[in-house]
This record gives structure tokens, C-alpha cells and sequence, in this order.
């Protein structure tokens, strides 16, 4: 470029930019004008660019299991290509379900970044590719699901795209000892953290419902909402001229109104079994052979997650941590329960009184 023009474009630039800044126009429309500092703080090269930046994620969910390490893509490309390094900025933050608030996770400039809060040391940038900031988690957990964003910043320019996350889990109907309609939705939560689950979300309970849950009590959703899954529409349930649904009471007040929960669980590191045991026990003394196993007593979200990915069948009712009894039955058949797949529940027996087996998880 001879002098004079570069001078002249100087000019120009120097002259648009200060219109910009006057009439506050946007510089998200992709074309801009930079001033670029490639490190060597060489302030005095402005050039005009008319470059566009983009930012590349999938636009179908990510799925992965708990425990597991996760890669969510995201490239960012110039148009025209350039090929002098650029300096960049990345930001991954994660959105909140219920607003448009987002909560940093990490931040990178260069070889430097810095992650938060309980994102801190589980998450690291992936630049295998060129122009690669893709974001790894490690030992995903249960609240980990959600939406990315992934912004790179060039400069004035900033681009971002999103990518969805979801764990493959199961959700199932959760209602405490003291019987049905007991929990306000603090209660709820809490209900479901003491089965090693998460109160599910709205997506989570109509997925499950997809696959087939029909349950005729109302629970509590992580949004605040009470709501409860149909797939066989019958009297008792809303009656049968309503379509098979997710049946929806709205959002409850969450100290006032009381009903069951919808947990969310997803796979286990350890294994839950059935222990091999002479005899029948009471609460207590099985919850004492499980120590003498050198295991603990399985929480319900435990078993619900054998049964749901390992395929865990037996049929012989055993106590858990909760005080309720149940069985996993992958593979239904005569006197196993109903024809469907599922956990079946036999309440909460007495504890002093009454004898079954036990399932452990270690
Ligand atoms: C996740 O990645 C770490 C290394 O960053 C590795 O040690 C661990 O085994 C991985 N976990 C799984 C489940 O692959």
C-alpha cells in the first residue's frame, strides 16, 4: 500500500470511528475498524479492516454422563481468512435457566486462563485445531447441564454462539416417609440432594415422559413449577378425555404449597448390588451389613440409576437409605411386578418390624 492511501485510509478510519463513538453506532454488524496489537504494542498501525468475525458451535445438545469429561466445540474464523496472528479474548459463560443472567466459568487470554467458582480446576480450553477455543469439563455433575455461551472478543468485535449440554439421566417421583403432599419446594430439593440427585428440570420430566413415565402425583420442578407426567389418560389422573401430557398446576409458592419432587439422576461411579445375606433384616441391622460390606446403604437416586444404565434386576425387595423398600427390575416377568420396566416401591415399612433384604452401593 503506498503511503499517501494508507494515510488517506488513516484518515478515514480515524474519521468513522469518531462517528461511531458520536452516533453510537453498533460495531456487531462485522464490519470495523481496529486498531490491532499484536503484542508489540505497535499502536500506530490502524488499519480498515472490513473483516468479519464468527464464532462456530453445534447447534444439536451435547450429551454426556456424570463423572464423565466433556468437550463442548466452539471455532471462530475470519472472513476474509486473515493470516496474521490475532490476539484474543475467550469467554465461556454459562446461562441461567431462569433469566438471561450468565455466571462466568472461564476466561482466556492467550496460554492464561482462569475458571470460577465450581467450574474452578474442572475446566480447561481445547485449541487442538486452528482457531479452536472449545471448552473441556471434567467429572461432569448433575447441575453441570444447561447452555454454554462461547464468545470470542477481537478487539471491539465480539462474537458468541451457544451450545446446549444435557446429561443423560433418569428422572423419577419422589415422596418422602410421612406420605404424599409433604414437601414445599425448598423441602424438595433437599429431598432429592439426600438421594444423590438434583431436582429435575421442565426438559428433564418431558423427556422422561417421552420415554414413557406416567405418574398421577404432582412434583415439584426445579422453575418453581407442579407438574406431573400422562401417557395413559384415566379417571383418577385428570380424567380420560385429556391428552397424554406433562399436566401442568403452574408455579406454586414455593414455602406455602406442598407435593411431591421430580428428581434427576445420572450415572454412578460405584456400584449398587443386592447383598448376599442369610437372612431378612430390619432397617438397622441392614444398614449395618452394608458397613460390614464395606459399602453403605444405597440412596434411591442410586438405584434408579443401576437400574436405568447397568440394567440392575433382582427381584427381592430391599431396604434403602431412606427407609423405603424397593426392587429394580430391568427385565419384567411373572411375579416381578407390573409388565414395564421399572423400580418398584413397597412404601416405607416400619422399621423395627419389618424384615427384607438391602441394597448397598460402594
Ligand atoms: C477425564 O480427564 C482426566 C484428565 O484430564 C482423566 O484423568 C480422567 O480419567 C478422565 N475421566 C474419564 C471418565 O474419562
Amino acid at each position: 500500500m503506498s503511503y499517501l492511501l494508507r494515510m488517506k485510509l488513516l484518515v478515514l478510519a480515524t474519521f468513522l470511528q469518531l462517528l461511531a463513538v458520536i452516533h453510537g453506532i453498533p460495531h456487531s454488524n462485522g464490519f470495523y475498524y481496529n486498531s490491532i496489537d499484536n503484542g508489540n504494542h505497535n499502536i500506530n498501525e490502524i488499519y480498515f479492516n472490513g473483516v468479519q468475525l464468527t464464532v462456530q458451535t453445534p447447534s444439536n445438545t451435547i450429551f454426556a454422563y456424570r463423572g464423565s469429561n466433556v468437550t463442548l466445540p466452539c471455532r471462530y474464523r475470519y472472513t476474509p481468512e486473515l493470516t496474521t496472528p490475532r490476539k484474543i479474548r475467550v469467554k465461556w459463560s454459562k446461562l441461567r435457566a431462569d433469566s438471561t443472567k450468565e455466571r462466568d466459568v472461564l476466561v482466556a487470554i492467550g496460554l492464561r486462563h482462569r475458571s470460577f467458582r465450581e467450574f474452578k480446576g474442572r475446566v480447561h480450553l481445547r485449541q487442538d485445531a486452528q482457531r479452536e477455543v472449545s471448552l473441556v469439563i471434567k467429572d461432569l455433575r448433575l447441575e453441570d447441564y444447561g447452555k454454554y455461551k462461547c464468545e470470542v472478543i477481537d478487539g471491539l468485535e465480539d462474537e458468541s454462539g451457544i451450545v446446549e449440554l444435557e446429561l443423560r439421566g433418569v428422572v423419577f417421583p419422589y415422596q418422602p416417609a410421612h406420605g404424599r403432599y409433604q414437601l414445599n419446594f425448598h423441602d424438595a430439593k433437599k429431598a432429592c440432594e439426600e438421594q444423590d440427585a438434583v431436582i429435575a428440570s421442565f426438559e428433564q420430566l418431558f423427556r422422561a415422559w417421552e420415554e414413557g413415565l406416567d405418574w398421577c402425583n404432582a412434583g415439584w420442578l426445579l422453575d418453581g413449577t407442579v407438574q406431573y407426567p400422562i401417557t395413559l389418560p384415566r379417571e383418577p389422573c385428570g380424567g380420560r378425555d385429556m391428552a397424554p401430557g406433562v399436566r401442568s398446576y403452574g408455579e406454586r409458592h414455593k414455602n406455602l404449597h406442598r407435593y411431591d419432587v421430580f428428581c434427576f439422576s445420572s450415572s454412578l461411579k460405584g456400584k449398587v448390588y443386592y447383598l448376599r445375606h442369610p437372612d431378612k433384616l430390619q432397617y438397622q441391622e441392614a444398614e449395618q451389613a452394608c458397613r460390614e460390606d464395606g459399602a453403605e446403604i444405597a440412596k434411591v437416586g442410586q438405584l434408579f440409576a443401576a437400574w436405568k444404565f447397568l440394567d440392575l434386576d433382582q427381584c427381592d425387595a430391599g431396604w434403602l437409605a431412606d427407609g423405603s423398600v424397593r426392587y429394580p427390575i430391568a427385565f419384567p416377568r411373572l411375579n416381578c411386578g407390573p409388565p414395564e420396566p421399572g423400580v418398584r416401591s413397597f412404601g416405607f415399612p416400619d422399621k423395627n418390624l419389618q424384615k427384607y433384604g438391602v441394597y448397598c452401593y460402594k
